[in-house]
């Protein structure tokens, strides 16, 4: 009896610990099938050994979503994701020179269906971290003595305002084709991104620096104004600004007086490539896209690479970090996301590489190969 009511506890227990979550999953262009495909089989695993649920719906997006319904993402799809738990995708577009979708209005191209799902989950904060992995040092472009022991910093970007959802238009005056973009930021847009920057600073080293361009923009003027109040309840935290143009030098100056990055869109698009380049390794690198609530969009920094698509070459190790931040900030998995990471560096240090990272001595794997890899370790 006294063994019976034990299995029944541990039953029960079971079954109130698996916790479900669901999951919209966008494999999207090019490589990012291939990439999906691999976090789906670590999140798997996860779920194995830590008795969680994942459920995941597939939805289109891009220029697949284009040549099946002729629009890069429908209604329907954005209903799927915001009823999810979160959502994760490898990478949408192609070839800008050799593919039919950029001969379509702006409004229809595969982009369009990244910003309208950034905009209609309204994920206005999009974290960027660039970590130089140890094992990867001899990838970073920048010399010895500069990178030193490394760098570890996050850009933390605006995602839903600025020059990307200001007004634009394209005429002829006169004879004369104009266009125009709009950058516009209203107050509140940039207190809530300050925010999470600083409260993401106060998780790690504690400094923020703003970016700006407040020597000519009125945008970056105001933006500057309220980061400076908004410092004013994080006493902790060490705020500076710095201009865009100093800090594109400086992240190849000195990465390691970063800390937090924060800054608007466009600015944000334009340094998060950089600070992606100097970690020698973007194939590495993930993000995360989130708003007021938990559901978040979790992707590889990376595009689509339609080069290399279908050849297991691609390196799947940015979306399944990407599927960490997922269960960390998403789930509140900390242990899980732990625990994926912790795998990654152990096929790393096995000297297990994709191609975008081989080099001399190492032993060269496939897409496939690495996703194996990495969930023998969870
Ligand atoms: C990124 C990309 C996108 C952006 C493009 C594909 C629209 O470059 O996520 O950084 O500019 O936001
Ligand atoms: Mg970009």
């Amino acid at each position: 009896m006294a063994i019976d009511n034990r299995i029944f506890h541990i039953e029960m227990k079971g079954m109130v610990d698996r916790m479900e979550y669901k999951i919209t999953l966008i494999g999207g262009d090019g490589i990012g099938p291939e990439i999906i495909t691999q976090a789906r089989k670590i999140l798997d695993r996860v779920g194995e050994v830590y008795s969680h649920n994942f459920v995941y719906k597939e939805i289109l997006m891009g220029g697949v979503s284009i040549d099946e319904t002729g629009v890069p993402l429908t209604d329907e799809a954005l209903k799927i994701a915001k009823d999810s738990d979160s959502v994760l995708l490898g990478a949408v577009g192609g070839n800008v020179g050799q593919s039919n979708w950029y001969s379509l209005p702006p409004h229809l191209r595969p982009e369009a269906g990244l910003l309208a799902i950034r905009k209609g989950l309204k994920l206005f904060a999009n974290i960027r971290p660039a970590i130089l992995f140890d094992e990867l040092k001899g990838a970073c472009p920048l010399k010895e003595d500069i990178i030193g022991d490394g760098f570890d910093l996050v850009v933390m970007r605006e995602l839903t305002g600025g020059l990307y959802f200001g007004d634009r238009s394209t005429v002829t005056e006169n004879g004369v084709r104009k266009a125009t973009d709009t950058l516009v930021y209203d107050e509140n847009e940039i207190r809530r991104i300050a925010r999470r920057g600083f409260d993401i600073a106060r998780k790690r080293r504690k400094k923020v620096c703003s970016v700006d361009k407040a020597n000519v923009l009125d945008s970056s003027r105001l933006w500057r104004t309220v980061i400076e109040e908004v410092a004013k309840d994080y006493p902790d935290v060490e705020l500076s600004h710095m201009l865009v143009d100093n800090c594109a030098m400086q992240l190849v100056r000195d990465p390691k007086q970063f800390d937090v990055i924060l800054t608007e869109n466009m600015f944000g698009d334009i340094l998060s490539d950089e600070a992606s380049m100097i970690t020698g390794s973007i194939g590495m690198l993930p993000s995360a896209s989130l708003g007021e609530k938990k559901l978040g969009l979790y992707e590889p920094s990376h595009g689509s690479a339609p080069d290399i698509a279908g050849q297991d070459k691609a390196n799947p190790i940015a979306t399944i970090l990407s599927a960490a931040m997922m269960l960390r900030y998403s789930f509140d998995l900390e242990e899980e996301a732990d625990k994926v990471e912790e795998a990654v560096r152990s096929v790393l240090k096995d000297g297990n590489r994709t191609i975008d990272i081989m080099s001399e001595g190492m032993k060269l794997v496939g897409t496939n190969e690495m996703g194996d890899l990495i969930a023998s370790y969870i």
